[in-house]
């Protein structure tokens, strides 16, 4: 009996031992050059630095210039100087997945332009959308590949060229976005490291608080909707913000629940970037200092699936191998979620 006991113990540790998680084992960000200042705006629409600055926390963005310079451009960048840096071969990339709300084209895919360039001729790609969530969509969907063992390394790029879809003459979202990528490369972890568990959920009744009026299939474009700006992100400011002050934090505060972690285990959140007032209130229920919580809004503004992977590049230092972050987004559709992950490296 005792050693019936003593062996399915063994069995249960030897079994935890060998779990594979997905882990991040290299992260990578481009930003573009273009640096858009809120002056810049104030000559360019009705606002002020202090206005922007106080609601949101944004200082700067930056803007893909150029003729025929699309998301891809930057998933590119960010993708091949990922693989120079680990000296990873792209033969070797199983599947390569870009979480996108603005494409290259409606097809092909911009994961599968950004697999062409980048030599990864042995992967197969295909673009998730899911707003300002796509990148942790993404991510938990690339680790499921990692965890039945099925693919060794895949690529998750969060890639937007929010420019391409802003007016820049509607004050209250030209303010907002900008333009960035990060890629992240995930491998198998048996020491415990990765990701570790994850709440993503979705709402489409708060489709039409934020959203793109025309250009798809229910309406595509023609000279009406053109002429109606309907080509832009159109949004309904305050609800917004008051869905993802509420479902942000309730999903960081339920992955902290669900695996037992206090403040003080958490070493980081990596919010969405999409205002310093949602990410502080995210915090607040979260009952984490101020400390642990990393923004770098104010340089590059709300780059939707950008943001995620930007803000752990721009963090990538600090962190240390078993660190226990808590990443959160919030986002058109409306689509959330939470991620916990425990640093690999
Ligand atoms: N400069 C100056 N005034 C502005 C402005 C700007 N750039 N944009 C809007 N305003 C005005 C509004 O027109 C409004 O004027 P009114 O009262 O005369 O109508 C006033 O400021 C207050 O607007 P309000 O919407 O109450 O401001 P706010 O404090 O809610 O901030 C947002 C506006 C857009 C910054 C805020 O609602 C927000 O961040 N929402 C979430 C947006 C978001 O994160 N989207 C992406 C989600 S992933």
């Amino acid at each position: 009996m005792y050693f019936k006991f003593l062996s399915k113990l063994e069995f249960f540790l030897l079994n935890m031992e060998k779990k594979i998680r997905a882990a991040i084992t290299a992260i990578q960000g481009y930003v573009p050059d273009y640096i858009l200042t809120n002056a810049e705006l104030e000559r360019m629409v009705d606002t002020t630095d202090e206005w922007i600055v106080s609601r949101t926390g944004i200082k700067e963005r930056r803007l893909l210039k150029g003729e025929n310079m699309g998301t891809s451009f930057m998933g590119i960048k960010a993708a091949q100087q990922l693989l120079e840096k680990t000296s990873t071969d792209p033969l070797e990339i199983d599947l390569l997945i870009c979480a996108t709300v603005t494409p290259d084209f409606v097809f092909p895919a911009t994961a599968n332009l950004i697999a062409h360039a980048i030599g990864a001729n042995n992967a197969f790609n295909y673009d998730l959308q899911a707003a300002c969530s796509g990148f942790l969509y993404a991510l938990v969907t690339a680790s499921q590949f990692i965890e039945t063992g099925k693919y060794k390394k895949i690529l998750v790029v969060g890639a937007d060229k929010m420019s391409s879809i802003i007016d820049y003459t509607d004050r209250s979202t030209c303010i907002i976005f900008g333009d960035g990528a990060g890629a992240i490369l995930l491998e198998p972890n048996t020491e415990g490291n990765g990701v570790i568990d994850s709440v993503l959920r979705s709402d489409g009744a708060g489709q039409e608080h934020l959203y793109m009026k025309a250009g798809g299939s229910r309406k595509p474009p023609s000279i009406e909707s053109i002429a109606n700006k309907e080509h832009f992100v159109t949004q309904d400011g305050a609800a917004v913000y008051k869905s993802a002050v509420k479902y942000m934090s309730e999903a960081a505060a339920e992955i902290m629940q669900r695996n037992n972690l206090s403040a003080d285990d958490v070493a980081y959140l990596v919010p969405h970037q999409a205002n310093k007032r949602i990410i502080e209130a995210t915090a607040n229920r979260m009952g984490i200092g101020a400390d642990k919580v990393l923004i770098n809004i104010q340089r590059y503004g709300n780059t939707t699936s950008g943001t995620i992977p930007l803000c752990m590049w721009d963090n990538e230092a600090k962190f240390k191998k078993g660190d226990n972050l808590v990443l959160a987004a919030f986002g058109g559709g409306f689509t959330w979620g939470s991620v916990f992950l425990k640093w690999a490296y």
